[in-house]
């Protein structure tokens, strides 16, 4: 019977399809599993499924000389050593396309939020402190008119995009590895650096790669209009969040709406006690839905590879370069 480990429980019944055919081995303690713990849990095992948070290195590949692939039930991969399941033969696989739109929803749910100051007013009124309605009191900023920067136009920016526009927003998008024409009213910029004086609020849609690390630095924020807003869905590391954390102590920046963080689950102190600032806990893809959709996906690659067929949605496909 062919072992598959789980690094974490997972939403929805789809492991009870590996019932009786394959050995479903489950961590105890769950995810996070830095290198060397997943290395342990994982030795012998025919197949992985892990979480974003846990991290496959060369050295669990070498500890597990059976493994066929690497399901990450995440659509980001930046926890998994590519080079590393290429030279071993191994398939990594991600869950696109079924996170698409609940990930787009949680941006405008941020964009929001901090544009019209809805979780400080939140501590306003539980706090007591709400006396009344006032015309000037607590005013935020209208979408209506105003432009959205999109950096990275794949399925998600776009989906934002989408709702951007039916929010009455112009749509400015710079995708630093530009695919198919996104097929909507968008203005692309070829140069990151010349999109950002043109934006009244910046999210953010890029894989993390080498090339998009701290892709926003101090230089970067600095290129924003003075009063412009930061979102981020996508990954901490894309942003410097000690150069955020100074635009925004300098009211260079009016706010920022945060899913994710450089340290992730760390977060940068600076953030913390600031009213313009909304933190969220990387909730981007978090429906009970989405959540089954992306473990069922993951299950699927699996039982694909296992079977000896191409799995749905593969990410490295052993022997093929990129
Ligand atoms: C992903 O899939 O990469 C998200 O960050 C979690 O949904």
């Amino acid at each position: 019977m062919a072992i598959v480990a789980v690094t974490s429980p997972l939403p929805g019944a789809g492991l009870d399809r590996l019932a009786g055919t394959h050995e479903v081995r489950r961590h105890p303690r769950g995810s996070p599993l830095s290198a060397a713990e997943l290395a342990g849990f994982a030795a012998g095992a025919d197949a992985l499924i892990t979480l974003l948070s846990d991290r496959v290195d060369a050295s669990v590949f070498a500890a597990c000389p059976g493994l066929k692939v690497v399901a990450n039930v995440a659509v980001g991969v930046n926890n998994i050593d590519l080079e590393a399941s290429r030279a071993a033969g191994v398939w990594v696989t991600n869950t696109p396309d079924v996170l698409t739109e609940a990930t787009a929803d949680f941006t405008m749910a941020l964009l929001l939020a901090v544009t019209r100051r809805i979780v400080e007013g939140d501590r306003v009124v539980r706090a007591g402190a709400f006396t009344g309605w006032r015309p000037d009191y607590m005013l935020g900023a209208g979408l209506q008119g105003r432009v959205l920067g999109v950096v990275g136009l794949g399925r998600i920016g776009r989906a934002v995009a989408r709702r951007a526009l039916a929010f009455g927003m112009t749509v400015h998008a710079h995708d630093p590895t530009p695919t198919s024409d996104p097929g909507l009213p968008v203005t692309p910029f070829a140069s990151l650096d010349d999109l950002l004086p043109t934006v009244d609020v910046l999210t953010l849609h890029t894989p993390l790669l080498p090339s998009t690390r701290r892709l926003i630095d101090a230089r970067r924020l600095a290129l924003l209009p003075r009063g412009a807003y930061l979102v981020n869905t996508s990954r901490g590391e894309v942003v410097d969040e000690a150069a955020l954390v100074a635009a925004l102590e300098s009211g260079h920046l009016a706010g920022a709406a945060l899913d994710v963080y450089e340290r992730e689950p760390e977060v940068h102190p600076g953030l913390l006690d600031r009213p313009d600032v909304v933190l969220a806990p990387h909730l981007g893809s978090a429906t009970l839905e989405t959540r089954t959709a992306m473990a069922d996906l993951a299950i699927d690659n699996v039982l694909a590879v296992l079977a000896g067929r191409r799995p749905p949605t593969p990410v490295v496909e052993p022997g093929v370069r990129e």
